[in-house]
C-alpha cells in the first residue's frame, strides 16, 4: 500500500505550481480532493466545487493548511449558472484559471434491467454534462492562459463493467469528449487529456461499487499487487498539467498498477496457478 510519499518531493519543486490557478469539481473529497492538495503542496492556488457546503468547507481547511490561498463554491455541475458563478469568483479571488480537473462522478451498482431512466440520466448528467458544462464555462480563462483540462476518466470508458451501463456510457463520452477538445482548443493553446485511476484506497468510489470485496482480494488482481493512492492520482496529474506534458494532448494516462490490461486478472490467476503445478522444465539463467 505504501506510497512513494516523500521521495516525489525531490522531484518536483515545492513552488512548480506557485502562481497557478487550479479548479477542481467534485473537489470535495476522494481522488479529487488528493489532486487538488498535490497541487496545494506545491504552490497553487486552489478552487474547488461541490454540492455540499459542509464538505467543502472541511477541504478548504485541509487545502489552507498546505499553505496556499483555498476557496470552496457550491455548485452543482449539471447547473452551468451555477458553475459560471463559481469561474467568475475563482478568477476574481484566485485569478484565471491554468489547470481545470473535471472530476465530480456520480456512481452505483445496478443491473441494467432495473435501473430507472432518471438513475442512467442522472449519472449521464453528472459525469458527461457535468464535464462539459465545466470544460465549456471555463474555457474563456483557459483560453487566456493557455491552460489544460484533465478529465477524471474510469476504466468503465473502455471496458464494460457489470451493473454500470450508466457509468461505461458517461465516461465512454467523457473520453470523446476530451479528445473533442483535444482538435478544436488545440489552436488555443488549451491542452485536454484524462486520467483513468484504478483501484484507489479509501474512496467513495471503491466502497460504493466494490464494499463487499476486501482491498486484500482487490489487490492481487492488480499487476503490481497493491492498491494505488489518491496522492498517486495527483502525482500524474502534476505531470499532465506541468511543462513535462506541453506537448501532450488528446491522451488517456491510465494509474491503474496494470489492472486494466486484459490479461491482468483470469488469465494472471489461472497461469499463475498452473506454474505453481507445472514449474517450467528451462528455468531462465
Ligand atoms: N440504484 C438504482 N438507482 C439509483 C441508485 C441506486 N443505488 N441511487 C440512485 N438511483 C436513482 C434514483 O432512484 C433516481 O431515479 P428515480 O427518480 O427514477 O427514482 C435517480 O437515480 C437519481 O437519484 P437521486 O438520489 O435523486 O440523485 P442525486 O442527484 O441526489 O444523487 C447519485 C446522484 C445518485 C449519483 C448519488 O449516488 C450521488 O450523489 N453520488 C455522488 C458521489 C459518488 O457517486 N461518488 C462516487 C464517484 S466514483
Amino acid at each position: 500500500m505504501a506510497h512513494p510519499g516523500k521521495r516525489h518531493a525531490q522531484f518536483i519543486a515545492p513552488d512548480a505550481f506557485a502562481g497557478h490557478t487550479l479548479f477542481v469539481t467534485g473537489g470535495g473529497s476522494g481522488i479529487n480532493l488528493g489532486i487538488a492538495l498535490a497541487f496545494a503542496a506545491k504552490g497553487a492556488r486552489v478552487a474547488i466545487c461541490g454540492r455540499s457546503q459542509e464538505r467543502l468547507d472541511h477541504a478548504v481547511q485541509l487545502l489552507k493548511a498546505e499553505g496556499g490561498d483555498a476557496i470552496g463554491c457550491q455548485a452543482d455541475v449539471r447547473d452551468a449558472r451555477q458553475l459560471a458563478d463559481a469561474f467568475a469568483r475563482t478568477s476574481d479571488e484566485l485569478g484565471d484559471i491554468d489547470t481545470l480537473i473535471c472530476g465530480a462522478a456520480g456512481n452505483f451498482l445496478a443491473p441494467a434491467e432495473q435501473l430507472s431512466p432518471n438513475g442512467f440520466r442522472t449519472v449521464v448528467d453528472i459525469d458527461l454534462l457535468g464535464s462539459f458544462n465545466a470544460a465549456q464555462g471555463a474555457f474563456a480563462q483557459l483560453q487566456r492562459t493557455r491552460g489544460n483540462i484533465i478529465f477524471v476518466s474510469g476504466p468503465m470508458a473502455t471496458m464494460p463493467h457489470s451493473a454500470q451501463s450508466h457509468v461505461c456510457a458517461a465516461k465512454a463520452g467523457v473520453e470523446m469528449l476530451m479528445k473533442t477538445l483535444a482538435l478544436e482548443w488545440g489552436q488555443h493553446g488549451v491542452r485536454s487529456n484524462s486520467i483513468v485511476p484504478g483501484l484507489v484506497h479509501d474512496t467513495e468510489g471503491l466502497r460504493r461499487i466494490f464494499g463487499a470485496a476486501s482491498e486484500h482480494d482487490m489487490a492481487a488482481h492488480v499487476p503490481l499487487g497493491r492498491l494505488g493512492s489518491v496522492a498517486e492520482i495527483g502525482d500524474v496529474a502534476l505531470f499532465l498539467a506541468s511543462p513535462l506534458a506541453a506537448y501532450v494532448t488528446g491522451c488517456t494516462l491510465w494509474a491503474d498498477g496494470g489492472q486494466g490490461l486484459p490479461g491482468s486478472t483470469f488469465f494472471n490467476r489461472i497461469a499463475g496457478d498452473f506454474l505453481a503445478a507445472n514449474p517450467p522444465r528451462n528455468q531462465a539463467r
